[in-house]
């Protein structure tokens, strides 16, 4: 592992995003839109905010448009050409700077998060890398990643985002047991996928961004399923933890848990209110709203 710089990002986009059925049943849930732009877009942002350069996308079956989402759309293009919309044209031609690389590898068995990060392993070779949940959206004054990112160039080890979150709800995430460092920045005693309140070590989770270095493919490549049968990210990390340190980072930010209807449905109101075009509408307009 020779660089410093994080230059990949692993989005794993093949789940099947059955909480959001049937609106998922033939599109992807990351291509559901918070207001007017799909979830993908906005880890991709915050990816190319942290310096990342190449996107690297584990899809699976029903995922074509996230790849035609990146891509040209000569039909609309053409369509906004001779329609003269100028403004709009140059807003779908550049979506992404063109300096980004969207690279895509298909997970054909739906074996787990640490399954789809393993398939990008040919892609990202021996240096450290990123690994964004679209599910995750987190709105914050430094983006999340650019946090991470920073954290990583000081340390050059494992760095997870983490968060505190209520004990009833340990069974939902990735949970760590940690020692304070500095500041933000924990290190990680061990870590446990899903478990139950009475068992969790913590309450400290780990929130869908990671940044791991290279060796974390080993572990991968000889974990056996986990929770829901599952090759888990999580249980690659546990058993990194006896070759290197990891790090836990209290980020700053606000997460909404896109993969519930709630936390959709919460980041579409607040992303709603803060949109310049409609943000005052909105506002009005729950401001008139009865709730029952
Ligand atoms: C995944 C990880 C879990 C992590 C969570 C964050 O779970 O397996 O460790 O805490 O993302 O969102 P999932 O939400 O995909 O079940």
């Amino acid at each position: 592992m020779n660089k410093v710089k994080i230059r990949k990002a692993v989005f794993p986009v093949a789940g099947l995003g059955t909480r959001f059925l049937p609106a998922t049943k033939a599109s992807p849930k990351e291509m559901m839109p918070i207001v007017d732009k799909p979830l993908i877009q906005y880890a991709v942002e915050e990816a190319v905010q942290a310096g990342i350069r190449d996107m690297i996308f584990v899809t699976g079956r029903t995922k074509r448009a996230i790849e035609d989402h990146f891509d040209k759309a000569y039909e609309l293009e053409c369509e906004l050409v001779a329609r003269n919309k100028t403004e709009m044209l140059e807003f779908v031609r550049n979506l992404l700077p063109k300096s980004i690389n969207c690279i895509y590898i298909r997970q054909s068995d739906a074996l787990g998060l640490g399954h789809a990060v393993l398939c990008a392993k040919s892609v990202i070779g021996d240096e450290a890398f990123a690994v964004l949940l679209a599910d995750d959206l987190i709105e914050s004054e430094v983006p999340v990643m650019k946090q991470m990112t920073q954290v990583f160039e000081k340390y050059r080890l494992t760095v997870l985002g983490t968060q505190e979150v209520p004990r009833a709800e340990t069974a939902s995430y990735g949970i760590v047991k940690s020692a304070p460092i500095i500041g933000r920045i924990d290190r990680i005693e061990s870590i446990v996928e899903k478990p139950l309140p009475a068992d969790a070590p913590s309450t400290l989770a780990v929130v869908g961004r990671y940044i791991l270095t290279p060796r974390i493919f080993r572990h991968l490549e000889n974990a056996s399923p986990g929770a829901g049968g599952e090759i888990q990210l999580t249980d690659g990390i546990a058993s990194l933890l006896a070759e290197e340190s990891a790090l836990a980072y209290h980020y700053q930010g606000k997460r909404f848990d896109c993969g519930s209807k709630l936390g959709y449905l919460q980041a579409t109101v607040e992303f709603g209110l803060r949109h310049p075009e409609i943000g005052r509408d909105f506002s009005n307009y729950l401001a008139g709203l009865k709730v029952p």
